[in-house]
């Protein structure tokens, strides 16, 4: 652990960090589940609410599991989980886009509580088996993973077959907004294929909230309105080719396979067969090694069938699959110029080194704690652990310095984004709890 650092006496020990924290996550727990930012996310995000369980459970481990009860919650009859549960307290022009823009009460077999109609990277069946270890007995008493283990099961079918648009074995994403990194620099080649909808013709609450050069343009939203306008006409129906960008990626992939593991843990829990969710997990590692790596891991665009070969940080997130067989070459990419462990803290969204890095841009260049804590899992996974821990000390050393923020420079350590962020804060709880 480096030294403290003074910016004023709130975050400067790990007592103060601590509690800054957990304030955080209290303040932004609403009746059954918390909000990502109370202005900017003032709903429940998929992907958001697996991080703040993994935090959460140390605090309350009733309440992290009521955070993905709640998200399961809104799981639609074919399996998949929404990346937004919205909130109906919350007032209609909170956010773009809304329920009225989804529509997903008109579909059947979706949940009464409205939600969007795409997913989120699948970090929940890991999410869940940390949570349960961290309160094995509450579990036990709530029943939750005998209520939770058939509907991850139901989850991961959906990725695995109706999301599988080419056979490859692979769960494929149908928006950027699904690959949880909107404005990554490797979706702007098959992003340039849609045609926006003009701006005209919707209105962003995001920028009431954000400074603008800190999100996507107007022309990414209108790119990002036409794909999901588009989905949702034609029913949210995962066909091959109906899709006007589909991506194999490699962070969704691996969150997948990594989640195959914890289903075979969660499987002997209940007493179901680990076997298949062990076959799942070696038969992803394979296909994702085979398919997407080619020195590093690289998305594939589906309709050129061509790799996307930016450097980006969801390129290193297959660390965190147990027994990846190109682990140490990934460890080695992380410590070159384009990521720099052990200085650029958190791990950089995008290289370093490529021309159109921009450290305060969302996805196009800032670090984010979740990748990082994924990134730093991966290490100890792996046997790194002299990497993991300078690299522990040094997120929790920026959040000291910046606050709780959405994202940060890698570099300078200053804080972008919104503030008062839930899953900065969850992780940071567990950064300080970790061994
Ligand atoms: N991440 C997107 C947003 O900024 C959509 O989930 O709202």
């Amino acid at each position: 652990m480096t030294a403290c650092l003074d910016r004023g006496p709130d975050l400067g020990t790990l007592t103060e960090l601590d509690r800054a924290a957990r304030r955080i996550l209290a303040a932004n727990w609403r009746r059954h589940a918390t909000v990502p930012a109370a202005r900017l996310y003032p709903h429940q995000w998929s992907w958001d609410s697996a991080f703040i369980a993994i935090g959460q459970r140390h605090l309350s481990p009733a309440r992290a599991q009521r955070e993905l009860e709640a998200l399961f919650g809104a799981q639609w009859r074919d399996g998949r989980v929404p990346h937004i549960v919205f909130d109906p307290s919350v007032p209609a022009g909170a956010y773009f886009p809304g329920p009225s823009f989804w529509r997903s009460t008109a579909v059947p077999g979706t949940p009464g509580v409205p939600t969007s109609g795409i997913v989120q990277p699948p970090a929940h069946a890991l999410a869940v088996w940390l949570t349960f270890l961290a309160g094995p007995a509450t579990a036990r008493a709530r029943g939750f993973l005998p209520r939770m283990y058939p509907r991850l099961v139901a989850w991961h079918r959906y990725l695995t077959t109706r999301r599988d648009l080419t056979g490859s074995g692979l769960m494929s994403v149908v928006h950027p907004w699904e690959s949880g990194m909107d404005n990554s620099p490797t979706w702007d080649e098959p992003l340039s294929r849609v045609v926006p909808v003009p701006s005209a013709e919707f209105t962003r609450r995001d920028l009431d909230h954000a400074v603008a050069a800190e999100r996507p343009t107007d022309l990414d939203y209108g790119r990002y309105v036409r794909l999901a306008r588009d989905y949702r006409d034609a029913g949210y129906a995962d066909t091959a080719g109906g899709h006007g960008f589909t991506v194999e990626d490699p962070l969704c992939n691996a969150l997948l396979a990594a989640g195959e593991h914890a289903l075979a843990s969660i499987a002997g829990e209940v007493g179901a067969d680990p076997g298949p969710h062990r076959s799942a997990a070696a038969r992803l590692t394979e296909t994702l090694t085979t398919n997407l790596y080619d020195g590093f891991f690289f998305p594939r665009d589906v309709h050129t069938g061509r790799l996307l070969r930016s450097y980006t940080i969801g390129g290193l997130m297959p660390l965190v699959v147990p027994g990846l067989p190109v682990a140490g070459a990934l460890v080695e990419t992380a410590l070159g110029d384009r990521f720099r462990l052990g200085a650029a803290t958190p791990l950089p969204s995008y290289d370093l080194t490529a021309p159109g890095h921009t450290p305060g841009d969302y996805w196009r260049g800032p670090g984010w704690v979740n990748t990082s804590w994924l990134f730093w899992h991966g290490l100890r996974l792996h046997g790194h652990e002299a990497l993991a821990g300078d690299l522990r000390g040094r997120l929790l050393d920026r959040v000291r310095e910046a606050g709780f923020r959405e994202y940060l420079d890698p570099l300078t350590g200053a804080g972008h984004g919104a503030d008062r962020f839930s899953w900065t804060a969850a992780l940071v709880l567990d950064l300080i709890r970790a061994r």
